[in-house]
């Protein structure tokens, strides 16, 4: 089938390649000539594994290409994915539709011969009525259906995830419109791949409710690990027994320093928004919000508390930045609650992430930014481990013990053992789980 994808970010990127690599046609569309010109010459514009040499070899096999111009691909596509960013509005929190909008006036008048035209950016409950009215508006004669079709991948799995997704959700108004989605989709049925079809706004909705679900999942983790520190229990025995059980799942129950990322955050705002706009409030998500907000905060109460109380003058390490492992993302990661927040009580920051810290440099002020973990752990009061990078998980315990003058250690994603500092002279401390062993 002839593709397009408008908009080249996380989902617009990894969704056009990934459907050149099941053997459709793909042109990617951005308005942002440099990015295009960069994708041309396979230079990825993110860090997402595996992403480069999808795009080379689907690029060099003649089925992706890249463009600014929309205008002779829409005309010839059966299917146009609109996939440019929804972020936060300033102020309210409602998702900012403006540049969805946007696509869907200016690819009106290009549409020729019936096309699907189909929301791959997380939308609120409705966007896709109101692409439709856009569209209708923008070219009366134009034959089309819009659909939604929400993507749940997750950086630094987004390929694995595309290819190999629990479901693909699919919203539609019309029969046509569904067969030409299965169509696009028929490769991922020979791996069984249910594909879920209801109507649009169930779909748009499917997607917040997910995002928020998991959001409110890792919420109630994070407050049960600190119930187990105030009653001796561990946390991470209390994910595996409770994650036995089918019901629940044991994945997303890893207690951390709260939530990040560019979806977490935004979507459960914006479903908050919605929400309260219907009238019908979300009082669990609306105390998720508030829940993860204050514990990326009281993650500095914790580094402060294991420095003897005060952080005043003392240099403090931070291994990993970004809002997860395996990806260069910075947005709301909790890096940037719980630096600022030890530097206004005096701390100084050395910092050290494997991808993070080209973004982090616009972010965070009077950081000293390390060649790697030792160079960042040397000559420092303490450390903290923010974010759980593979590379943060085998560290040489006698050499850091020799590093950090105060043999302070802050586990906040619990890579570590207590029972592995024993002798070593380093005060260890994680979350959720009894310090003494
Ligand atoms: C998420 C959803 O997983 C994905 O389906 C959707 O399409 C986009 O949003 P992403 O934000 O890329 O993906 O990362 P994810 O792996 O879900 O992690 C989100 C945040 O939750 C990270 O800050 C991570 O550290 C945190 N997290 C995740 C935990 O604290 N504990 C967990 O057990 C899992």
């Amino acid at each position: 089938m002839k593709v397009v994808v408008i908009g080249t970010g996380y989902v617009g990127l990894v969704s056009g390649a990934c459907f050149a690599d099941f053997g459709h046609q793909v042109t990617c569309i951005d308005k942002d000539l440099s990015k295009i010109e960069a994708l041309k010459q396979g230079i990825i514009p993110i860090f997402e594994p595996g992403l480069d040499d999808l795009v080379k070899s689907n690029v060099n096999a003649g089925r992706l290409k890249f463009s600014t111009d929309a205008k002779d691909v829409v005309a010839d596509a059966e299917i146009v994915f609109i996939a440019v960013g929804t972020p936060s509005r300033r102020g309210d929190g409602h998702a900012d539709l403006s540049f969805v909008y946007a696509v869907a006036e200016e690819l009106a008048p290009l549409i020729k011969g019936y096309t699907v035209i189909t929301n791959k950016s997380t939308v609120p409950v409705g966007t896709g009525d109101e692409v439709a009215a856009i569209i209708k508006k923008h070219a009366p004669q134009a034959e089309f259906d819009v659909a939604s079709n929400p993507e749940f991948l997750r950086e630094g799995a987004a390929i694995e995830d595309f290819k190999r997704p629990d479901r693909v959700v699919v919203g539609v108004e019309s029969k046509r419109a569904e067969e030409v989605l299965r169509q696009l989709y028929r490769p991922l049925f020979l791996n069984e791949t249910p594909i879920y079809v209801t109507n649009r706004r169930t779909a748009e909705l499917i997607k917040y409710a997910a995002n928020s679900f998991l959001a409110v999942k890792i919420g109630f983790i994070n407050e049960i690990s600190d119930l187990c520190d105030a009653v001796g229990a561990n946390v991470q025995e209390v994910a595996k027994g409770i994650g036995l059980d089918k019901r629940i799942g044991s994945k997303f129950l890893n207690a951390g320093p709260g939530y990040g990322g560019s979806c977490f955050p935004k979507d459960t705002l914006a479903l908050s928004k919605t929400a309260k706009d219907a009238n019908s409030p979300l009082s669990i998500v609306d105390t998720v919000i508030a829940s993860n907000d204050a514990r990326k905060l009281s993650m500095v109460d914790r580094v402060v508390a294991a420095c003897g109380g005060s952080v005043e003058g003392k240099t403090i390490a931070a291994l990993g930045l970004t809002f997860k492992p395996n990806t260069d993302d910075m947005r709301d990661a909790p890096s940037l609650v719980i630096i600022p927040e030890l530097q206004k009580r005096g701390a100084k920051i050395k910092a050290f992430c494997p991808e993070g810290m080209r973004e982090a440099k616009n972010l965070l002020n009077n950081v000293e930014y390390c060649e790697n973990s030792y160079d960042c752990l040397e000559g420092a009061n303490a450390a903290v481990i923010i974010t759980e990078w593979d590379e943060f998980r085998a560290l040489d315990i006698t050499r850091i013990s020799h590093m950090l003058k105060d043999k302070v250690l802050v586990d906040l994603r619990n890579i570590y053992n207590a029972t592995e500092f024993e002798g070593s002279g380093i005060a260890y401390s994680s979350i959720g789980r009894p310090q003494k062993v």
